[in-house]
């Protein structure tokens, strides 16, 4: 009988999924789990709006929703409520990795269908899900005659927020998420001092993920999840209001995103506590994302990996194998160009790394510089940059396929687009096979720089579509993929689980070549860009002061952290790639402290937040995946602090050994970075570790059962 009454429907209004119809209905809707509640009506004017309260406080007071799309009328107001449904769903789910086994999906669902009665007459559902840690929501477009192709002009979403909470910001450039963070009142966002990196953006516009707190002690993050076919959505603030309404970036022509019904938005989403460490430990992004795509998910290997890349990043090395310019990719011979004698990416070099790597059981090697185009990659705008297929004459692919496979190591590819990314696209395929016939199962990419087709930006609708697509065909033959410059992630790992990491953020990299990441920097980042997944933030650097490796260049130049913070960095910044980032001898210098990056895993069975504040500190607790051991990562801003840990996390009545990486007692990240003390204790469930960490400090944990 229902589905005789659906099909029905389908026949005559070309409306899929509808309960009884209320057109005249006013009265609010709501839905309601735990602390948190909806409210959803429709306004005067016919305008959808909605409001968030966690318990008896206020998180959005009634905002606006809707979409302007060209070609009028869209969905902007004048609508009519042709129903409601509300649902229950409570399931449990397991990722193929990350830092939990077992993630619990618990929400109510209400979903509200809209008539435009206006000519021609459209059709839109709004999909809201309540957790009880916040709220997602998604516009939805059912198959209907009168819209099939159409183009979203502009999203009418609004946050207004009741008070002028103190804000976590980077400027709303549509090409780079590499900024600092800003910490602000809203009234006083203002991005006009912060230096461009891309393009400037409008004074009061921000990214997301936009973290929040409240005078009256809730701690709210804004984001997105699954975006996927739709413009990155930035934030513009209204500095009087407290208001924040939806940006999408620009495709070329100016409009936002050209769909095709039936489609959906991505879903907005609001994580809400009065506690920070559980905005941390939310799970909403990844449950809003579609369950894996794939389906043998065995080649998929959490990992820890060395790499030609540190030393050209301190003027060690160089990517460009000649220094050469005004290099055609098509005509020159490489092998005719005089070498400039500091090329990273030449044989010996690599297979340093690869002994390094399996002397200290590391999985693999990225390699960087290993093809041909270096000479004149960035800044250009031209569009024939890298084929991804020609290695650089001093670089023996085959030579160092056979000398990795007989070390047990793997090797990682890398490819720089240079934002060529119509030149890219025509050669990836090519490119991947490649990689598989060398023997390489994964692959970092970048695209630093303006993207090519011309006129489209980093997060757009266009380069979404490529990334999602490079995920997709990088599964299709079993690449696993961390993607640098990318749009920043909304849970897509779920669905995809090789694309592992995404950089799209202002990474170690910065402390190389620029003023760096503030000590602050690290103790923010969970709490904003890691919302949407991991990050390769390529922890692990030992000489913190960058002089040695190049007095001239590096000048000055220091990692903003002590080493013992860097070593925190492995359990606080999570990531199932992660990279010990620093040179071998760096290493080779500190063989007790390396030992942390040698047990630490990629992989959890569990993990406990343990401390946290935005901008001040972090401490997380984590289950190494099928074992009972645990590992602790605590990390400070610019201030010194103590940290205590109870380890009421240990199974009760055993015995373990605590292994203590330490600032050293004099230590701070400007004065004396690189002092670590190293202590050991035993400690079972009753015990708490007190941890003293240095000015940008921190302290790192490795906890093993006695036998
Ligand atoms: C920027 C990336 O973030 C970095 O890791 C890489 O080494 C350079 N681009 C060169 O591709
Ligand atoms: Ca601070």
């Amino acid at each position: 009988m229902k589905f005789f009454f659906i099909a029905f429907l389908t026949l005559f209004a070309g409306h899929v999924a509808l309960a009884q119809p209320t057109a005249t209905t006013t009265a609010p809707l709501t839905a309601r789990l735990g602390q948190v509640g909806l409210t959803v009506a429709l306004a005067p004017g016919g305008r959808l709006t909605y409001a968030v309260q966690y318990g008896p406080k206020t998180v959005v007071n009634p905002s606006r929703l809707g979409l302007e799309l060209a070609g009028s009328p869209g969905f902007e107001g004048a609508l009519e409520l042709v129903g409601s449904e509300l649902t229950s769903t409570d399931e449990t789910w397991q990722p193929v990795w990350g830092e939990v086994k077992t993630i619990r999906n618990h929400y109510q669902q209400l979903t509200v269908h809209l008539r435009q009665p206006q000519a021609p007459g459209r059709l839109l559902d709004v999909v809201f899900r309540v957790f009880a840690d916040g709220v997602g929501f998604r516009y939805e477009f059912p198959r209907q005659p009168n819209l099939a192709y159409f183009v979203v002009q502009r999203e009418l979403t609004e946050f207004n927020l009741p008070a002028n909470h103190k804000a976590f910001w980077i400027p709303g450039d549509y090409d780079s998420n590499e900024y600092a963070y800003t910490t602000s009142r809203l009234s006083e966002v203002d991005t006009t001092p912060i230096e461009p990196i891309q393009q400037k953006a409008a004074p009061t516009r921000v990214q997301t993920p936009l973290m929040l707190k409240s005078d009256d002690g809730l701690y709210i993050n804004i984001h997105e999840a699954a975006l996927v076919n739709y413009p990155a959505m930035m934030l513009s603030v209204d500095t009087k209001t407290f208001g924040l309404t939806a940006q999408l970036v620009p495709s070329a022509t100016g409009a936002a995103a050209y769909l095709q019904a039936p489609e959906h938005t991505p879903w907005r989403t609001l994580v809400v506590s009065d506690k920070a460490p559980d905005v941390l430990a939310s799970k909403l992004i990844l449950n809003l994302n579609e369950p894996s795509k794939i389906k043998d998910t065995s080649w998929i290997k959490p990992q820890k990996f060395v790499g030609v890349w540190w030393e050209m990043h301190v003027n060690r090395a160089t990517w460009n194998y000649a220094d050469t310019s005004n290099i055609k990719l098509a005509g020159t011979d490489w092998n005719a160009l005089k070498p400039n004698g500091r090329h990273g990416a030449n044989t010996a070099n690599v297979k340093r790394y690869i002994d390094f790597a399996a002397k200290h059981s590391l999985a693999s090697v990225l390699v960087e510089g290993w093809n041909v185009g270096w000479e004149d990659w960035a800044n250009n705008w031209k569009e024939e940059v890298f084929d991804f297929v020609t290695p650089y004459p001093d670089f023996d692919v085959a030579g160092l396929q056979s000398y990795a496979a007989g070390k047990g190591v793997q090797l990682m590819m890398h490819h720089e687009t240079s934002a060529s990314v119509t030149n890219y696209e025509r050669r990836q395929d090519e490119a991947y096979r490649f990689m598989k016939a060398h023997n390489y199962d994964a692959l970092k990419t970048g695209y630093v720089g303006r993207i090519i087709p011309r006129g489209e930006h980093h997060d757009g609708q266009w380069m979404v579509n490529h990334y999602v697509r490079t995920a997709q065909q990088t599964a299709a033959h079993h690449i696993m993929v961390d993607m640098h410059e990318s749009v920043r992630p909304t849970g897509l790992h779920r669905t995809y689980p090789n694309w592992m990491a995404n950089e799209a953020a202002r990474g170690n990299e910065f402390n190389a070549w620029s003023t760096g990441n503030p000590p602050e920097h690290e103790t923010i980042l969970p709490f904003t860009r890691l919302m949407g997944g991991p990050m390769d933030y390529t922890p692990g650097i030992f000489q913190i002061k960058l002089e040695p490796w190049n007095p001239a260049a590096n000048k000055g130049r220091q990692v903003h952290t002590t080493l013992a913070k860097q070593l925190a960095l492995y359990v606080t910044m999570y990531s199932p790639l992660q990279m010990a980032a620093d040179l071998p001898e760096a290493y080779e210098q500190h063989p007790d402290a390396f030992q942390f990056i040698k047990d630490v895993p990629v992989d959890w069975d569990d993990t406990r937040i343990v401390a946290a504040e935005p901008g001040d500190y972090l401490t997380i607790a984590r289950q190494a995946k099928g074992r009972d051991e645990w590992y602790v990562g605590s990390i400070s801003d610019e201030n010194a602090r103590r940290q205590d840990v109870r380890l009421d996390f240990l199974t009760p009545g055993r015995r373990y050994e605590a292994t203590i990486y330490a600032d050293g007692k004099d230590a701070s990240w400007d004065q004396n970075p690189m002092a670590y003390q190293i202590r050991k204790l035993k400690v079972t469930s009753k015990s708490t570790l007190k941890l003293q960490l240095a000015a940008g400090g921190g302290a790192a944990v490795s906890i093993k059962p006695l036998k």
